[in-house]
């Protein structure tokens, strides 16, 4: 298979990016590759393989090293949630929420002392975050969500009650990203982010959700039953809560992106090599034109969706230096690499034809994993929401 298939013809990578690439694909291929089809059907968390990424630098990519990260770019993100993605979805998506949401939720909005206590550890890979945003009653309308922080009378903490639904790593985070409401009356303007301790009295883990992918990545309700919150685990200002959540997102979806092109990659080279392979009708099934249209629009998308990930990362680079938001690309990369993620595992499956449906081979797993992409972090219909409002200026 030509080198272009997994490095995507597309764009001149330092040494720097194709070293960490190369050493992160092949302990994806070496430790991750063997234990991922266990790991889905039990859909038991893999912390020892969590815990060997931090040992990398994989859960802090984008950190400084003072904090405890990697202190490399968005693209060398990309390329190490591609390489993960492509191996196991799972642990991608364990990567992708602790580099993302939290690592850059906190370097971008913690105080000094806050990144010292929280990020540090989290960055290093010694303790794991998660970012809770979504309920039971509030998705893709943020802003309605209903759990509740009230200060105390002696203003020292803020007294939090109410559920939280769909937290990534909510069975096994140490610290949460919260976001809930202080001053209902003022909508959006009224949530606050909060850094949650989750080893405090009043934080209760929930039901571990039943999945169809991402099985090992584990997912749960949480609960804050009258969960006394200090004062100074306040991330950013008092009200600035919607803001942090979205500001965080455009760096989430990114990372989707990368998740997405690294699933369609594994697919897409699993549909070349039986399509080489698989004999019918006395010739190799590649030899005839409705396998090889599957193939040439497979590879087209899947390369597009390199593209704008690719493009994504370099925005959120430049946009380090310039302050300028990179919330289209990101959009854009999420939305057409996550369809592109369904579509090439759906073809992939196809072409594999009753195979394809066998727990014997990873191709169902990639179809399973790749539907996550088009839903979280914001669907696909928001995503088109976020573009077109994007470029006709409406708010
Ligand atoms: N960056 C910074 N600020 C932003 C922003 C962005 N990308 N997008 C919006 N804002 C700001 C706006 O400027 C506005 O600010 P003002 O207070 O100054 O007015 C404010 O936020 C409200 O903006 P909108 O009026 O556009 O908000 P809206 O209510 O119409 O919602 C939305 C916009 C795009 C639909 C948004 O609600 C959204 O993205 N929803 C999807 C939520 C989502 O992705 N959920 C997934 C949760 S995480 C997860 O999946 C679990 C996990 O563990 C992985």
């Amino acid at each position: 298979m030509s080198e272009s298939l997994s490095t995507g013809p597309t764009l001149d990578l330092s040494e720097e990016h194709i070293m960490l690439r190369d050493a992160v694909r092949d302990f994806a291929q070496h430790e991750i590759v063997p234990i991922a089809a266990e790991f889905d059907e039990s859909g038991e968390f893999p912390l020892d393989t969590v815990r060997q990424m931090g040992q990398m630098g994989l859960m802090g990519i984008e950190v400084p090293e003072e904090y405890g990260g990697a202190e490399m770019d968005t693209l060398a993100y990309v390329l190490a949630m591609i390489e993960i993605a492509k191996a196991d979805a799972a642990h991608s998506t364990v990567v992708s929420v602790n580099n993302s949401l939290v690592c850059h939720a906190l370097l971008k909005f913690a105080t000094e002392e806050q990144k010292q206590k929280y990020l540090v550890p989290i960055a290093s890979g010694e303790k794991i975050g998660a970012y809770s945003l979504t309920e039971p009653m509030s998705g893709s309308d943020a802003a309605t969500m209903r759990s509740r922080a009230v200060l105390n009378a002696a203003g020292t903490h803020y007294v939090i009650n109410g559920r939280k639904s769909w937290v990534t790593s909510g069975p096994v985070a140490d610290t949460v990203i919260l976001f809930t409401m202080t001053e209902p009356e003022k909508g959006h303007r009224g949530i606050t982010a909060f850094i949650i301790d989750t080893t405090l009295p009043g934080f209760v883990r929930g039901k571990k959700e039943p999945k169809l992918g991402i099985r090992a990545s584990a997912t749960s309700e949480l609960g804050f039953d009258d969960y006394e919150c200090p004062v100074e685990n306040v991330l950013g200002e008092p009200g600035m809560g919607f803001k942090i959540a979205m500001t965080v997102l455009d760096a989430g979806r990114i990372g989707i992106a990368a998740q997405a092109v690294g699933i369609a990659e594994a697919a897409y080279e699993a549909s070349v090599q039986y399509a080489r392979e698989r004999e019918a009708f006395g010739q190799p099934i590649g030899g005839f034109q409705m396998i090889q249209q599957k193939i040439a629009d497979m590879k087209t998308r899947l390369e597009a969706a390199r593209l704008l990930t690719y493009q994504a990362a370099l925005a959120k680079t430049r946009g380090k230096q310039t302050g300028a938001r990179y919330t289209l690309e990101a959009s854009m990369a999420k939305l057409f690499a996550s369809e592109t993620a369904m579509y090439v595992a759906h073809e992939a499956v196809q072409i594999h034809g009753g195979m394809g449906y066998s727990k014997e081979l990873p191709v169902e797993r990639y179809f399973r994993d790749a539907k996550i992409t088009e839903i979280y972090e914001g669907t696909s219909e928001i995503q088109r929401v976020v573009i077109a409002r994007n470029e006709l200026e409406l708010r």
